[in-house]
């Protein structure tokens, strides 16, 4: 773990989709599009991207959903070469912050049922499974878990 305050949060742009490429490129066996983070981070209004930077090296990145009410993480992922050192935590926090701001209701998001260093992260900020969804990934058909958590608004809580 390194100090939260050596992890930059910034707004993604169009600049840094080499590098979210490589980080995603380098996370998953199957890595979406380069053209699915352009869409995102260029033309979905909906969409909000934010990269984690350590020392000048964009080192993580998150990408959002804010839609009805809800936001829909549908990615975060770390560098390898950066894991364990609490960015993936970091970037959830900022997100899970903005959405508090947002007045967003809840929080969710897919995992696959065998990425347990991912489920732990989010159990760990209080997501709980609330649903599954059969043969989801097309690559290997493996279920994915839905992930739910409600969010108290700074403004209602005691
Ligand atoms: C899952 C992932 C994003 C975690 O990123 P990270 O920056 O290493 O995570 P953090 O250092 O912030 O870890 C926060 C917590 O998550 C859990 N965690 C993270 N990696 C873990 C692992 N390999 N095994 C078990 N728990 C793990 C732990 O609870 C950890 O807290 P701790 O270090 O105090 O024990 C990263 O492993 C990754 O990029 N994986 C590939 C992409 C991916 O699967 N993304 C999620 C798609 S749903």
């Amino acid at each position: 773990m390194i100090a939260n305050s050596s992890i930059n949060v910034r707004l993604a742009s169009i600049r840094d989709l080499k590098a979210i490429w490589a980080i995603e490129e380098a996370s998953y066996a199957t890595p979406w599009p380069r053209e699915t983070f352009f869409v995102d981070i260029t033309l979905n209004a909906d969409a909000k991207y934010f990269v984690a930077v350590i020392d000048g090296r964009i080192v993580g990145f998150i990408g959002g959903w804010f839609k009805e009410g809800a936001l829909h993480i549908v990615n975060v992922a770390t560098d390898p070469h950066y894991r364990r050192m609490g960015v993936a935590r970091h970037l959830m926090t900022f997100l899970l912050g903005l959405a508090d701001d947002l007045k967003v209701d809840r929080a969710f998001l897919e995992v696959r049922r065998s990425n347990t260093a991912a489920e732990e992260l989010y159990e760990s900020l209080g997501f709980e499974v609330s649903g599954v969804k059969e043969m989801y990934y097309p690559d290997n058909l493996e279920d994915a878990l839905v992930m739910t958590k409600e969010l108290k608004h700074a403004d209602s809580r005691d």
